[in-house]
């Protein structure tokens, strides 16, 4: 993937910075999108270009804001004169049980999930068809099998796993677009959405007995944009074979 663009969202931290150093380390220039983490974003983008020199920039976005996706785009390519993958990595996550769910939730786990992945792929399907590149969506286990407590944001996952399929039919033949959906994997920043409890059922519930790291998901990532030109249209559960017996 020498030279390779690769525009990855949420990339300053936890499993975007690993999809980030992975690709990067496969020879591809980096994009490095955040919205919060500044700091880690640009430590990031030094490592990179310490590394190899011109490789990485990094791109604030705040992905609710529709007319910031396209500019996203625009930005990458203006940047590297190019761009030969999408990654939706981006993504909010908080529970939302039936009754208290305002339209801010909506909002926000539906932008982040489901809709900025649509109209940031809208916005570089063209360039994408031009390298003859790929899009990656991030989406989780529990898109097909809810978790509950977590609706909305199931919901959205659902969505972006539909529209992971409907892309690889309106992107075809010249752009892939494939999902990635990670189980228990990193456990939220805070830590107040699982008790330790819930935690060693969700592991013991794994065919594995172990929690994945994000590294799996990076190798993941990575085989789908550099050794796999004949798939396109599907996903990858990375669960340790949790979604086996869900
Ligand atoms: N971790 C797991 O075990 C697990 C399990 C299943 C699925 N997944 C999926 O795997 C992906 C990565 O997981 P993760 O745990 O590393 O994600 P995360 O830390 O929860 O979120 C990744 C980044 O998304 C960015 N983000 C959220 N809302 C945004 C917005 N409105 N605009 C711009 N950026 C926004 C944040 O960037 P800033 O910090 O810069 O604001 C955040 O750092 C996600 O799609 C997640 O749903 C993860």
């Amino acid at each position: 993937m020498i030279g390779k663009t690769v525009l990855i969202t949420g990339a300053a931290k936890r499993v975007g910075r690993s999809i980030a150093r992975e690709l990067h380390g496969a020879g591809c220039n980096i994009v490095v999108h955040y919205r919060h983490a500044a700091e880690a974003a640009r430590t990031l983008t030094e490592a990179l270009n310490e590394e190899r020199s011109g490789s990485a920039c990094c791109l604030h976005a705040d992905l609710l804001d529709v007319r910031a996706l396209a500019a996203l785009v625009d930005q990458s390519v203006a940047h590297f004169g190019h761009l030969d993958a999408l990654v939706n990595n981006a993504s909010s996550f908080f529970p939302t049980p039936l009754g208290t769910i305002d339209e801010a939730a909506w909002t926000d786990l539906m932008g982040s999930n489901l809709k900025a992945p649509l109209f940031l792929a809208q916005a570089a399907a063209p360039h994408l068809r031009e390298s003859h590149g790929a899009v990656i969506n991030i989406t989780d286990i529990h898109a097909e099998r809810p978790m509950a407590g977590y609706p909305l944001y199931c919901a959205a996952k659902a969505g972006l796993l539909g529209l992971t399929r409907a892309l690889a039919i309106e992107l075809a033949p010249d752009v892939r677009v494939n999902a990635v959906a990670p189980g228990p994997i990193l456990w939220p920043e805070g830590g107040d959405d699982f008790d330790s409890a819930e935690r060693a059922e969700i592991v013991a519930h794994t065919l594995l007995k172990h929690e994945g790291s994000p590294h799996d998901i990076a190798r993941t990532v990575r085989f789908l944009l550099a050794d796999a030109p004949y798939i396109t249209g599907q996903v990858i559960n990375v669960d340790g074979g949790r979604t086996a017996h869900l």
